[in-house]
């Protein structure tokens, strides 16, 4: 019966069709919901570290004027970020080795400005700028490695 299996298979050409139809437009927002969370991630991360802007700049406020507290509050807010999960964009050993040395320079940037140790505290600076640097152009180099 020729026109029976000719339906049958219009029946199943347009199940097909519409199951694909389906299944893409599924994928479609899959990935864009995926793009829409990487957008995200990485809008909370550059404001993350980009707050270490605003330390920096507490820090040479306070260097510029003696003003040991504002030292000491922006040493004390680098240090508790580069404790934080999302400091860890990276976790391989040199990675977490500046990491290290950026929060022990930090540590002792605050130490110096709570005890308005200006001359301490201005050397620390210099060990924190260091250590920015320094992680920055290895995190490129990472990147770049990786393309
Ligand atoms: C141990 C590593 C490390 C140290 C130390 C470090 N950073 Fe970063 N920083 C990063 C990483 C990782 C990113 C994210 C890079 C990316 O996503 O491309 C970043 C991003 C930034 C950004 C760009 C944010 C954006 O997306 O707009 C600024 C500005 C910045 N850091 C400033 C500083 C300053 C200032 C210091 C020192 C006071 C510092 N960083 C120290 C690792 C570090």
């Amino acid at each position: 019966m020729k026109p029976q299996w000719s339906l049958t298979a219009a029946v199943g050409l347009v199940l097909a069709a519409v199951s694909l139809a389906v299944f893409s437009q599924s994928h479609d927002q899959h990935a864009h919901a995926e793009q829409g969370k990487a957008g995200k991630v990485e809008n909370t991360l550059s404001t993350f570290m980009r707050k270490k802007l605003s330390a920096a700049s507490d820090v040479l406020e306070g260097l510029t004027t003696e003003d040991g507290a504002l030292i000491a509050k922006g040493g004390n807010a680098m240090a508790e970020m580069s404790r934080v999960e999302v400091w860890q964009v990276l976790t391989d050993k040199d990675y977490r080795n500046f990491s290290r040395d950026f929060r022990e320079a930090a540590k002792k940037l605050a130490e110096a400005g709570e005890k308005e140790d200006f001359d301490a505290a201005a050397l620390h600076w210099i060990k924190v700028t260091t250590a920015c640097i320094d992680c920055h152009k290895h995190v490129r180099q990472q990147r770049a490695a990786k393309k």
